[in-house]
Protein backbone atom coordinates (compact mmCIF):
# COMPACT_ATOMS: atom_id res chain seq x y z
CA UNK A 1 0.00 0.00 0.00
CA UNK A 2 2.96 2.37 0.27
CA UNK A 3 4.68 1.74 -2.43
CA UNK A 4 2.84 4.74 -3.91
CA UNK A 5 5.71 7.00 -6.01
CA UNK A 6 4.24 9.75 -8.08
CA UNK A 7 7.05 12.35 -8.12
CA UNK A 8 7.35 14.87 -10.42
CA UNK A 9 10.16 17.10 -9.03
CA UNK A 10 12.44 18.61 -11.78
CA UNK A 11 16.28 17.03 -11.12
CA UNK A 12 17.58 19.99 -12.08
CA UNK A 13 17.20 23.87 -10.45
CA UNK A 14 17.67 27.36 -11.92
CA UNK A 15 20.26 27.81 -8.94
CA UNK A 16 23.41 29.02 -8.99
CA UNK A 17 25.33 26.89 -5.56
CA UNK A 18 24.99 23.15 -6.04
CA UNK A 19 21.85 21.26 -4.58
CA UNK A 20 23.50 19.68 -1.45
CA UNK A 21 22.75 16.15 -1.10
CA UNK A 22 22.68 15.32 2.37
CA UNK A 23 20.15 16.10 5.21
CA UNK A 24 19.55 18.89 6.81
CA UNK A 25 21.62 20.94 4.92
CA UNK A 26 19.33 20.15 1.97
CA UNK A 27 16.07 21.12 3.87
CA UNK A 28 18.07 24.52 5.22
CA UNK A 29 19.10 24.87 1.10
CA UNK A 30 15.65 25.12 0.00
CA UNK A 31 14.01 26.97 3.08
CA UNK A 32 17.00 29.92 2.01
CA UNK A 33 15.98 29.67 -1.71
CA UNK A 34 12.04 29.77 -0.63
CA UNK A 35 12.89 32.41 1.77
CA UNK A 36 14.62 34.17 -1.46
CA UNK A 37 11.77 33.36 -4.34
CA UNK A 38 9.20 35.40 -1.38
CA UNK A 39 11.05 38.43 -0.70
CA UNK A 40 12.05 39.31 -4.32
CA UNK A 41 8.63 38.75 -6.17
CA UNK A 42 6.05 39.26 -3.22
CA UNK A 43 6.05 42.82 -1.37
CA UNK A 44 3.78 42.00 0.76
CA UNK A 45 4.72 38.65 3.11
CA UNK A 46 2.54 35.22 3.17
CA UNK A 47 0.49 33.83 5.90
CA UNK A 48 -0.15 30.15 6.22
CA UNK A 49 -2.54 27.88 8.30
CA UNK A 50 -2.07 24.50 9.26
CA UNK A 51 -5.04 21.87 10.18
CA UNK A 52 -4.33 19.02 11.92
CA UNK A 53 -6.60 15.69 11.85
CA UNK A 54 -5.94 12.48 13.98
CA UNK A 55 -3.13 11.98 17.08
CA UNK A 56 -0.42 13.41 18.62
CA UNK A 57 2.14 12.17 16.31
CA UNK A 58 0.27 14.89 13.84
CA UNK A 59 0.14 17.56 15.81
CA UNK A 60 3.87 17.47 16.78
CA UNK A 61 4.32 16.67 13.04
CA UNK A 62 2.52 19.56 12.38
CA UNK A 63 4.98 21.77 14.55
CA UNK A 64 7.38 20.74 12.75
CA UNK A 65 6.17 21.90 9.72
CA UNK A 66 5.08 25.49 11.08
CA UNK A 67 8.67 25.59 12.42
CA UNK A 68 9.35 25.20 8.02
CA UNK A 69 7.03 27.90 7.22
CA UNK A 70 7.80 30.08 9.31
CA UNK A 71 12.14 29.96 8.91
CA UNK A 72 11.31 30.71 5.26
CA UNK A 73 9.31 33.72 6.20
CA UNK A 74 5.51 33.16 6.47
CA UNK A 75 3.47 34.09 9.38
CA UNK A 76 0.29 31.90 10.69
CA UNK A 77 -2.67 33.40 10.09
CA UNK A 78 -6.45 31.70 10.63
CA UNK A 79 -7.36 29.43 8.32
CA UNK A 80 -9.88 31.73 6.51
CA UNK A 81 -7.25 34.02 5.76
CA UNK A 82 -4.03 32.49 4.89
CA UNK A 83 -2.38 32.15 1.83
CA UNK A 84 -1.11 28.58 2.10
CA UNK A 85 -3.21 26.17 3.63
CA UNK A 86 -2.14 22.89 4.47
CA UNK A 87 -3.76 19.72 5.57
CA UNK A 88 -2.71 17.33 7.97
CA UNK A 89 -4.57 14.41 7.82
CA UNK A 90 -5.47 11.16 9.25
CA UNK A 91 -6.93 8.00 7.91
CA UNK A 92 -7.48 6.14 10.51
CA UNK A 93 -11.58 5.93 10.45
CA UNK A 94 -13.44 6.78 7.57
CA UNK A 95 -15.04 10.22 8.50
CA UNK A 96 -12.11 12.23 8.28
CA UNK A 97 -11.44 11.33 4.48
CA UNK A 98 -14.85 12.87 3.92
CA UNK A 99 -14.38 15.96 6.25
CA UNK A 100 -10.89 16.41 3.90
CA UNK A 101 -12.67 16.36 1.13
CA UNK A 102 -15.86 18.70 2.45
CA UNK A 103 -12.58 21.25 3.51
CA UNK A 104 -11.45 21.07 -0.15
CA UNK A 105 -14.61 21.93 -1.83
CA UNK A 106 -14.63 24.87 0.46
CA UNK A 107 -11.48 26.43 -0.55
CA UNK A 108 -11.57 26.34 -4.40
CA UNK A 109 -12.84 29.38 -4.41
CA UNK A 110 -10.37 31.41 -2.62
CA UNK A 111 -8.01 30.70 -5.56
CA UNK A 112 -10.14 32.71 -7.65
CA UNK A 113 -9.87 35.97 -4.84
CA UNK A 114 -5.97 35.56 -3.97
CA UNK A 115 -3.66 35.09 -6.64
CA UNK A 116 -1.18 33.67 -4.18
CA UNK A 117 -3.68 31.19 -2.56
CA UNK A 118 -2.50 27.23 -2.36
CA UNK A 119 -3.58 24.02 -0.98
CA UNK A 120 -0.98 21.45 0.34
CA UNK A 121 -2.10 17.82 1.70
CA UNK A 122 -0.01 15.45 3.75
CA UNK A 123 -0.13 13.30 6.79
CA UNK A 124 -1.42 9.43 6.89
CA UNK A 125 -4.17 9.97 4.16
CA UNK A 126 -1.41 10.70 1.45
CA UNK A 127 0.44 7.39 1.85
CA UNK A 128 -3.20 5.79 0.07
CA UNK A 129 -2.75 5.39 -3.35
CA UNK A 130 -6.69 5.84 -4.26
CA UNK A 131 -6.74 8.96 -2.34
CA UNK A 132 -3.54 10.85 -4.16
CA UNK A 133 -5.11 9.68 -7.60
CA UNK A 134 -8.37 10.96 -6.66
CA UNK A 135 -6.70 14.27 -5.34
CA UNK A 136 -4.87 14.05 -8.81
CA UNK A 137 -8.37 14.04 -11.22
CA UNK A 138 -10.87 15.51 -8.85
CA UNK A 139 -8.80 17.94 -7.09
CA UNK A 140 -6.89 19.58 -9.52
CA UNK A 141 -6.55 23.14 -7.55
CA UNK A 142 -4.22 21.20 -4.88
CA UNK A 143 -0.63 22.91 -5.00
CA UNK A 144 1.34 19.70 -3.37
CA UNK A 145 1.08 16.76 -1.74
CA UNK A 146 3.60 14.82 0.29
CA UNK A 147 3.15 11.88 2.20
CA UNK A 148 4.39 11.01 5.85
CA UNK A 149 7.87 9.45 4.82
CA UNK A 150 9.10 13.13 3.13
CA UNK A 151 7.87 15.71 5.43
CA UNK A 152 11.54 17.32 5.65
CA UNK A 153 10.87 17.87 1.72
CA UNK A 154 8.45 20.58 2.39
CA UNK A 155 10.48 23.52 1.39
CA UNK A 156 11.87 21.49 -1.75
CA UNK A 157 8.52 21.04 -2.79
CA UNK A 158 7.40 24.33 -2.02
CA UNK A 159 10.37 25.91 -4.27
CA UNK A 160 9.44 24.16 -7.16
CA UNK A 161 6.08 25.03 -6.80
CA UNK A 162 6.63 28.61 -6.73
CA UNK A 163 9.26 28.63 -8.93
CA UNK A 164 7.88 26.01 -11.98
CA UNK A 165 4.11 26.74 -11.25
CA UNK A 166 3.45 23.42 -11.51
CA UNK A 167 1.60 21.36 -8.60
CA UNK A 168 3.91 19.04 -7.02
CA UNK A 169 3.13 15.44 -6.02
CA UNK A 170 5.42 13.43 -4.09
CA UNK A 171 4.79 10.42 -1.59
CA UNK A 172 7.41 7.67 -1.30
CA UNK A 173 7.71 4.71 0.18
CA UNK A 174 9.29 3.73 3.62
CA UNK A 175 13.04 4.66 3.74
CA UNK A 176 16.00 3.37 5.13
CA UNK A 177 16.31 6.23 7.24
CA UNK A 178 14.47 8.43 8.34
CA UNK A 179 15.28 12.27 8.32
CA UNK A 180 14.08 14.87 11.02
CA UNK A 181 13.15 18.49 10.98
CA UNK A 182 14.75 21.00 13.49
CA UNK A 183 13.01 23.40 15.26
CA UNK A 184 9.19 22.83 15.87
CA UNK A 185 7.14 25.74 16.29
CA UNK A 186 5.31 24.69 19.53
CA UNK A 187 2.07 25.78 20.50
CA UNK A 188 3.02 25.87 24.49
CA UNK A 189 6.30 27.22 24.73
CA UNK A 190 6.61 24.74 28.35
CA UNK A 191 5.54 21.40 26.71
CA UNK A 192 6.61 19.56 23.90
CA UNK A 193 6.47 16.23 21.93
CA UNK A 194 9.11 13.70 21.00
CA UNK A 195 9.26 10.78 19.00
CA UNK A 196 11.00 7.67 20.09
CA UNK A 197 9.96 5.77 17.40
CA UNK A 198 8.26 5.30 14.21
CA UNK A 199 5.61 3.44 12.42
CA UNK A 200 3.66 0.29 13.65
CA UNK A 201 4.42 -3.97 13.55
CA UNK A 202 1.63 -5.33 15.25
CA UNK A 203 -1.21 -5.14 12.02
CA UNK A 204 -4.21 -5.19 14.60
CA UNK A 205 -6.64 -6.30 11.78
CA UNK A 206 -8.65 -3.53 11.63
CA UNK A 207 -5.90 -0.39 11.41
CA UNK A 208 -4.25 0.93 9.10
CA UNK A 209 -1.50 2.21 10.66
CA UNK A 210 1.66 -0.15 9.66
CA UNK A 211 0.30 0.63 6.15
CA UNK A 212 0.75 4.23 5.73
CA UNK A 213 3.11 4.80 8.45
CA UNK A 214 5.44 1.46 7.88
CA UNK A 215 8.05 -0.65 9.84
CA UNK A 216 8.21 0.02 13.65
CA UNK A 217 11.21 1.78 13.92
CA UNK A 218 13.25 3.07 17.49
CA UNK A 219 15.27 6.19 17.27
CA UNK A 220 18.84 5.72 19.53
CA UNK A 221 18.78 6.97 23.36
CA UNK A 222 21.16 9.48 22.20
CA UNK A 223 19.35 11.02 19.80
CA UNK A 224 16.09 11.48 21.52
CA UNK A 225 17.96 12.37 25.13
CA UNK A 226 19.55 14.65 22.67
CA UNK A 227 16.57 16.82 22.02
CA UNK A 228 15.12 16.21 25.30
CA UNK A 229 18.23 17.87 26.31
CA UNK A 230 17.72 20.75 24.21
CA UNK A 231 14.24 21.22 24.71
CA UNK A 232 14.75 21.89 28.32
CA UNK A 233 17.35 24.18 27.32
CA UNK A 234 14.80 26.02 25.65
CA UNK A 235 12.37 26.51 28.59
CA UNK A 236 9.87 23.16 28.10
CA UNK A 237 9.38 21.22 31.42
CA UNK A 238 6.66 18.56 30.27
CA UNK A 239 7.69 16.05 27.92
CA UNK A 240 5.03 13.46 26.43
CA UNK A 241 6.83 10.50 24.36
CA UNK A 242 5.33 9.46 21.48
CA UNK A 243 5.10 6.13 19.79
CA UNK A 244 2.30 3.94 18.18
CA UNK A 245 3.41 1.15 20.63
CA UNK A 246 5.98 2.91 23.36
CA UNK A 247 6.18 -0.22 25.29
CA UNK A 248 8.09 -2.03 22.28
CA UNK A 249 10.69 0.64 21.93
CA UNK A 250 14.25 -0.86 21.58
CA UNK A 251 13.18 -4.28 20.19
CA UNK A 252 14.28 -2.54 16.38
CA UNK A 253 16.38 0.12 15.97
CA UNK A 254 16.82 2.39 13.24
CA UNK A 255 19.64 1.23 10.67
CA UNK A 256 19.80 -2.35 12.93
CA UNK A 257 18.26 -5.00 10.23
CA UNK A 258 17.44 -7.55 13.16
CA UNK A 259 13.96 -7.47 15.50
CA UNK A 260 14.87 -8.83 18.76
CA UNK A 261 12.11 -11.02 20.14
CA UNK A 262 12.74 -10.41 23.79
CA UNK A 263 12.71 -7.26 25.89
CA UNK A 264 15.73 -5.86 25.28
CA UNK A 265 18.33 -4.38 27.21
CA UNK A 266 17.55 -0.90 26.55
CA UNK A 267 14.34 -0.48 26.16
CA UNK A 268 11.47 1.74 27.12
CA UNK A 269 11.58 1.53 31.27
CA UNK A 270 15.42 2.79 30.83
CA UNK A 271 14.32 5.63 28.63
CA UNK A 272 11.65 6.99 30.30
CA UNK A 273 14.20 6.89 33.28
CA UNK A 274 16.65 8.76 31.42
CA UNK A 275 14.59 11.40 30.23
CA UNK A 276 13.45 11.74 33.96
CA UNK A 277 16.97 12.64 34.73
CA UNK A 278 17.45 15.01 32.22
CA UNK A 279 17.85 18.95 34.36
CA UNK A 280 14.41 21.01 33.63
CA UNK A 281 12.13 18.40 32.85
CA UNK A 282 9.26 18.57 35.72
CA UNK A 283 6.49 16.20 34.07
CA UNK A 284 7.23 13.07 31.53
CA UNK A 285 4.43 11.52 29.37
CA UNK A 286 3.97 8.84 26.93
CA UNK A 287 1.64 7.75 24.64
CA UNK A 288 0.50 5.17 23.22
CA UNK A 289 1.26 1.63 25.54
CA UNK A 290 -0.62 -1.60 23.99
CA UNK A 291 -1.58 -3.99 26.57
CA UNK A 292 0.83 -7.19 25.33
CA UNK A 293 3.51 -5.11 25.84
CA UNK A 294 3.32 -2.95 29.34
CA UNK A 295 6.12 -4.52 31.42
CA UNK A 296 6.31 -4.84 35.41
CA UNK A 297 9.87 -3.22 35.37
CA UNK A 298 7.82 -0.27 33.26
CA UNK A 299 5.51 -0.19 36.30
CA UNK A 300 7.92 -0.06 38.82
CA UNK A 301 10.02 2.80 36.52
CA UNK A 302 7.03 4.66 37.07
CA UNK A 303 6.73 4.07 40.55
CA UNK A 304 9.60 5.25 41.64
CA UNK A 305 9.64 8.01 39.35
CA UNK A 306 7.25 11.22 40.70
CA UNK A 307 8.08 12.65 37.13
CA UNK A 308 6.14 10.24 35.43
CA UNK A 309 2.60 11.36 35.04
CA UNK A 310 0.67 9.16 37.00
CA UNK A 311 -1.64 8.67 33.71
CA UNK A 312 -1.45 5.63 31.51
CA UNK A 313 -3.52 5.89 28.53
CA UNK A 314 -3.90 1.66 27.60
CA UNK A 315 -6.09 1.08 25.02
CA UNK A 316 -8.19 -2.36 25.45
CA UNK A 317 -10.33 -1.86 21.80
CA UNK A 318 -13.15 -4.42 23.27
CA UNK A 319 -13.84 -6.40 26.41
CA UNK A 320 -14.40 -10.04 23.96
CA UNK A 321 -11.98 -12.32 24.37
CA UNK A 322 -12.99 -13.31 21.16
CA UNK A 323 -13.22 -10.32 19.18
CA UNK A 324 -9.39 -9.56 20.48
CA UNK A 325 -8.40 -12.49 18.61
CA UNK A 326 -9.97 -11.35 15.97
CA UNK A 327 -8.28 -8.13 16.09
CA UNK A 328 -5.13 -9.89 16.47
CA UNK A 329 -4.42 -8.20 19.68
CA UNK A 330 -2.34 -10.61 21.64
CA UNK A 331 -4.64 -10.24 25.18
CA UNK A 332 -7.36 -11.40 26.79
CA UNK A 333 -9.77 -9.47 28.72
CA UNK A 334 -8.90 -11.18 32.00
CA UNK A 335 -5.29 -10.46 30.84
CA UNK A 336 -6.13 -7.24 30.48
CA UNK A 337 -8.02 -6.65 34.21
CA UNK A 338 -4.92 -8.52 36.18
CA UNK A 339 -2.41 -5.91 34.33
CA UNK A 340 -5.01 -3.13 35.26
CA UNK A 341 -4.81 -4.34 38.89
CA UNK A 342 -1.30 -4.73 39.08
CA UNK A 343 -1.21 -1.30 37.74
CA UNK A 344 -3.26 0.25 40.47
CA UNK A 345 -1.52 -1.74 42.91
CA UNK A 346 1.64 0.00 42.60
CA UNK A 347 0.28 3.16 41.36
CA UNK A 348 -3.00 3.92 43.24
CA UNK A 349 -3.95 7.43 42.16
CA UNK A 350 -3.56 6.45 38.39
CA UNK A 351 -5.89 7.64 35.97
CA UNK A 352 -6.43 5.10 33.35
CA UNK A 353 -7.76 6.24 29.92
CA UNK A 354 -8.67 3.77 26.97
CA UNK A 355 -9.70 3.92 23.57
CA UNK A 356 -13.18 0.90 22.66
CA UNK A 357 -14.51 0.34 19.20
CA UNK A 358 -17.90 -0.88 18.49
CA UNK A 359 -19.11 -2.40 15.49
CA UNK A 360 -16.05 -4.67 14.64
CA UNK A 361 -17.04 -7.41 12.43
CA UNK A 362 -18.68 -10.87 13.88
CA UNK A 363 -19.65 -8.63 17.41
CA UNK A 364 -22.72 -9.68 19.64
CA UNK A 365 -24.58 -8.13 21.98
CA UNK A 366 -22.60 -10.35 24.20
CA UNK A 367 -19.34 -8.50 23.06
CA UNK A 368 -20.34 -5.67 24.12
CA UNK A 369 -21.58 -6.76 27.45
CA UNK A 370 -18.12 -7.56 28.40
CA UNK A 371 -16.40 -4.09 27.16
CA UNK A 372 -19.07 -2.86 29.52
CA UNK A 373 -17.56 -5.35 32.30
CA UNK A 374 -14.58 -3.85 31.83
CA UNK A 375 -15.40 -0.09 31.55
CA UNK A 376 -16.97 -0.83 35.29
CA UNK A 377 -14.21 -3.15 36.53
CA UNK A 378 -11.29 -0.92 34.99
CA UNK A 379 -12.80 2.13 36.11
CA UNK A 380 -11.65 4.20 33.29
CA UNK A 381 -11.24 8.06 33.81
CA UNK A 382 -11.88 8.28 30.07
CA UNK A 383 -12.94 6.00 27.14
CA UNK A 384 -12.03 7.10 23.03
CA UNK A 385 -15.12 5.51 22.07
CA UNK A 386 -15.18 4.75 18.38
CA UNK A 387 -17.38 3.32 15.42
CA UNK A 388 -15.63 0.71 14.08
CA UNK A 389 -14.78 2.00 10.12
CA UNK A 390 -13.62 -0.40 7.24
CA UNK A 391 -10.17 0.89 6.12
CA UNK A 392 -9.17 -0.53 2.73
CA UNK A 393 -6.41 -3.13 2.56
CA UNK A 394 -7.19 -4.16 6.33
CA UNK A 395 -8.06 -7.90 7.02
CA UNK A 396 -11.14 -6.67 8.79
CA UNK A 397 -12.64 -4.72 6.00
CA UNK A 398 -12.68 -8.07 4.20
CA UNK A 399 -15.12 -9.62 6.86
CA UNK A 400 -18.79 -9.47 6.58
CA UNK A 401 -19.96 -5.85 8.13
CA UNK A 402 -22.40 -5.64 10.64
CA UNK A 403 -25.71 -2.95 10.02
CA UNK A 404 -24.95 0.54 10.64
CA UNK A 405 -28.35 1.18 13.20
CA UNK A 406 -27.36 -1.69 15.24
CA UNK A 407 -23.84 -0.79 15.69
CA UNK A 408 -25.04 2.76 16.82
CA UNK A 409 -27.50 1.02 19.60
CA UNK A 410 -24.59 -0.82 21.04
CA UNK A 411 -22.13 1.94 20.82
CA UNK A 412 -25.03 4.59 23.00
CA UNK A 413 -24.94 1.68 25.23
CA UNK A 414 -21.62 1.89 25.39
CA UNK A 415 -21.15 5.20 26.09
CA UNK A 416 -23.77 5.55 28.71
CA UNK A 417 -22.30 3.35 30.70
CA UNK A 418 -18.39 4.92 29.88
CA UNK A 419 -20.06 8.51 30.83
CA UNK A 420 -21.66 7.60 34.03
CA UNK A 421 -17.92 5.64 35.46
CA UNK A 422 -15.49 8.77 33.94
CA UNK A 423 -18.00 11.08 35.71
CA UNK A 424 -17.60 9.36 39.34
CA UNK A 425 -14.09 8.84 38.62
CA UNK A 426 -13.33 12.21 37.84
CA UNK A 427 -14.67 13.15 40.95
CA UNK A 428 -12.73 11.11 43.27
CA UNK A 429 -10.01 14.44 43.53
CA UNK A 430 -12.95 16.52 44.80
CA UNK A 431 -11.53 18.71 48.27
CA UNK A 432 -8.04 17.67 47.22
CA UNK A 433 -4.87 20.12 46.40
CA UNK A 434 -3.21 19.00 43.16
CA UNK A 435 -0.04 20.70 41.12
CA UNK A 436 -1.42 21.90 38.08
CA UNK A 437 0.53 23.22 34.69
CA UNK A 438 -1.21 26.35 33.82
CA UNK A 439 -1.41 25.97 29.63
CA UNK A 440 -4.15 28.89 28.49
CA UNK A 441 -6.66 31.28 29.77
CA UNK A 442 -9.43 30.28 29.54
CA UNK A 443 -11.52 31.49 26.25
CA UNK A 444 -14.99 30.81 28.12
CA UNK A 445 -14.77 32.24 31.80
CA UNK A 446 -13.39 35.70 31.36
CA UNK A 447 -10.00 35.88 34.59
CA UNK A 448 -9.95 31.99 34.57
CA UNK A 449 -6.87 30.12 33.57
CA UNK A 450 -7.01 26.39 32.66
CA UNK A 451 -4.42 24.05 34.21
CA UNK A 452 -3.72 20.38 34.06
CA UNK A 453 -3.15 17.83 36.64
CA UNK A 454 -0.84 15.32 36.01
CA UNK A 455 -3.44 12.87 35.75
CA UNK A 456 -4.31 14.40 32.89
CA UNK A 457 -7.45 16.04 34.44
CA UNK A 458 -8.30 19.94 33.12
CA UNK A 459 -8.77 22.91 36.26
CA UNK A 460 -10.59 25.82 35.19
CA UNK A 461 -10.06 28.26 38.48
CA UNK A 462 -9.60 32.29 38.33
CA UNK A 463 -6.03 33.37 37.55
CA UNK A 464 -3.44 35.62 35.79
CA UNK A 465 -2.01 35.25 32.26
CA UNK A 466 1.46 35.27 33.97
CA UNK A 467 0.87 32.01 35.90
CA UNK A 468 1.07 30.08 32.01
CA UNK A 469 3.80 28.13 31.91
CA UNK A 470 3.91 27.81 36.11
CA UNK A 471 3.45 24.67 38.63
CA UNK A 472 1.21 25.75 41.46
CA UNK A 473 -1.05 23.87 43.70
CA UNK A 474 -4.63 24.65 43.42
CA UNK A 475 -7.35 23.38 45.35
CA UNK A 476 -9.79 21.19 43.20
CA UNK A 477 -13.10 22.71 44.58
CA UNK A 478 -16.04 21.17 42.41
CA UNK A 479 -15.37 18.14 40.15
CA UNK A 480 -17.87 18.82 36.54
CA UNK A 481 -17.85 15.48 35.69
CA UNK A 482 -14.99 15.71 33.29
CA UNK A 483 -13.12 18.56 34.28
CA UNK A 484 -12.69 20.46 38.00
CA UNK A 485 -13.38 24.06 39.13
CA UNK A 486 -10.62 25.20 41.60
CA UNK A 487 -8.50 27.89 43.13
CA UNK A 488 -5.21 28.96 43.90
CA UNK A 489 -3.93 27.06 46.96
CA UNK A 490 -3.70 30.00 49.27
CA UNK A 491 -4.26 33.06 47.38
CA UNK A 492 -7.54 33.74 47.93
CA UNK A 493 -6.69 36.23 50.41
CA UNK A 494 -4.22 37.85 47.88
CA UNK A 495 -6.40 38.17 45.08
CA UNK A 496 -9.52 39.57 47.97
CA UNK A 497 -6.91 42.35 48.91
CA UNK A 498 -6.09 43.28 45.54
N1 LIG B 1 -12.13 2.10 12.84
C1 LIG B 1 -12.44 2.74 13.99
N2 LIG B 1 -11.54 3.04 14.92
C2 LIG B 1 -10.25 2.70 14.69
N3 LIG B 1 -9.15 2.86 15.43
C3 LIG B 1 -8.10 2.35 14.75
N4 LIG B 1 -8.51 1.85 13.58
C4 LIG B 1 -9.85 2.04 13.51
C5 LIG B 1 -10.85 1.73 12.57
N5 LIG B 1 -10.57 1.10 11.44
C6 LIG B 1 -9.15 3.46 16.76
C7 LIG B 1 -8.55 2.50 17.79
C8 LIG B 1 -7.23 3.14 18.10
C9 LIG B 1 -7.55 4.60 17.91
C10 LIG B 1 -6.37 5.48 17.72
O1 LIG B 1 -8.36 4.63 16.76
O2 LIG B 1 -9.38 2.50 18.92
O3 LIG B 1 -6.76 2.85 19.39
FE1 LIG C 1 -2.83 0.27 14.81
FE2 LIG C 1 -2.59 -1.83 16.46
FE3 LIG C 1 -0.38 -0.51 15.62
FE4 LIG C 1 -2.07 0.68 17.34
S1 LIG C 1 -0.88 -1.18 17.75
S2 LIG C 1 -1.17 1.60 15.49
S3 LIG C 1 -4.07 -0.09 16.69
S4 LIG C 1 -1.80 -1.70 14.36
Amino acid sequence: MNQCVISNIPTEFQVEKPVPEKEPERQDFFISLCRNYIKQNLEKGLTYAIVTFGCQMNVYDSERLKGVLERIGYTEAPEKEADLVIFNTCTVRENANQRLYGHLGQLKPRKKTNPHFMIGLCGCMMQEPEVVAKINTSYPFVDFLFGTFNLHRLPELLYARLQENKRMIEVLPEPKEHVEIRGAKRKYPFKSGVNIMYGCNNFCTYCIVPYVRGRERSRTPEDILQDVRELAEDGVTEIMLLGQNVNSYGTNFMEQSEIIDHEPEYGFPELLEAVCGIPGIMRVRFMTSHPKDLSEKLIRVIARNPKVCRHIHLPIQTGSTKLLQAMNRHYTKESYLELVEKIRAALPDVSLTTDIMVGFPGETEEDIDDTIDVVRRAAFDQAFTFIYSPRTGTPAAAMEQLPEDVVKARFQRLLDVVNEVAHRRCGRFEGTVKQLLVEEENDQIPGYVTGRTEENLLVHFPGEKSLIGQYIPVLLKESKGFYYIGEADGTENTLESE
